[in-house]
């Protein structure tokens, strides 16, 4: 099917949703500030003080033993020089996306869905540092929310949408094929819609649309084939019943040639060699997650 039908129906879907999450404009004023080269730590820690929810889980997960702070940090303003413009611009825009949906009904257990988010950030920021990619913490955030248009899809049409989860664990196709054939349209163009209205910027918007089309995407062709590998690579490590692993898709396959292309040597050449090389990286992966998990959702 056309992209443009499949938006056309992606479009209709979320504009027919009264209830949408909204991510305040203080939230999208904060992240464009972090993101520019100008950035005044006081006013975004201000910004950030305007919001004590924010403020207040910024300072549990800078104090989690994923970042490993020395001695306890109490303010947002010393949380921000410690951790950096680029990863609080991480930290925001993720426990905003999380919190956008937690706690609402789902087709799916929201905890295998994090965990797959999660764990696809963390190879993607890996993958990104083999091939020197320049902003880390950008691969691991784009990384996060490329699958966006599940939750919502999981939560406006849940009844419908578990029906289709029940099937797929009979007919063994990709979710991405169930999703079209019953819907007409998939999580990427549901992702796309979502992100714009959350004003993401557009290299985000981009790869969410384009993550099971890499060859088509414009924005940050590397970085787009970067979050499919990484994908890929997590559904292979654990598929579960949200996402299953279909055979190495033109956008797979498009996307390792991107990253194979590039000057850096890899550890491996071919790549199902490569997803395997990172399977020990997967311990330290799966403990960072939980850690993850539960500063950001309390589980
Ligand atoms: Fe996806
Ligand atoms: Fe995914």
């Amino acid at each position: 099917m056309e992209k443009a039908a499949m938006m056309v129906k992606a479009r209709r879907l979320v504009r027919n949703v009264s209830d949408l999450p909204t991510i305040p404009a203080m939230v999208s004023r904060m992240i464009a500030l972090l993101d520019s080269n100008e950035a005044d730590p006081d006013e975004i820690a201000n910004l950030m003080l305007s919001e004590p929810v924010l403020a207040a889980r910024i300072i549990r997960i800078v104090n989690s033993p994923l970042y490993r702070s020395s001695s306890e940090i109490t303010s947002v303003r010393r949380a921000l020089l410690y951790m950096g413009f680029r990863s609080m611009r991480e930290i925001i825009m993720t426990s905003y996306f999380v919190n956008a949906f937690q706690g609402k009904p789902q087709a799916f257990a929201a905890k295998i869905f994090w965990t797959h988010s999660f764990s696809v950030g963390a190879i993607a920021q890996r993958i990104a540092a083999m091939v020197n990619y320049p902003d880390l913490e950008k691969a691991g955030l784009v990384a996060i929310v490329h699958d966006i248009g599940k939750v919502f899809m999981g939560h406006y049409l849940l009844d419908d949408y578990a029906r289709m989860l029940a099937d797929i664990t009979e007919t063994n196709c990709s979710t991405y094929q169930a999703e079209l054939d019953h819907f007409g349209t998939t999580h990427c163009e549901v992702g796309l819609c979502l992100a714009q209205s959350w004003n993401f910027p557009p290299v985000y918007c981009d790869i969410i649309s384009h993550h099971h089309s890499c060859q088509m995407a414009t924005e940050d062709p590397l970085l787009a084939a970067i979050v499919s590998v990484a994908d890929f690579a997590c559904l292979q490590h654990a598929g579960n019943g949200i996402a299953q692993p279909g055979p190495l898709s033109t956008s797979e396959n498009h996307a390792w040639h991107v990253i194979s292309q590039q000057p850096v040597k890899l550890p491996e050449q071919d790549f199902y060699k490569f997803i395997e090389s990172l399977d020990t990286t997967f311990v330290e992966i799966d403990r960072e997650v939980r850690h993850v998990l539960i500063s950001m959702m309390g589980s």
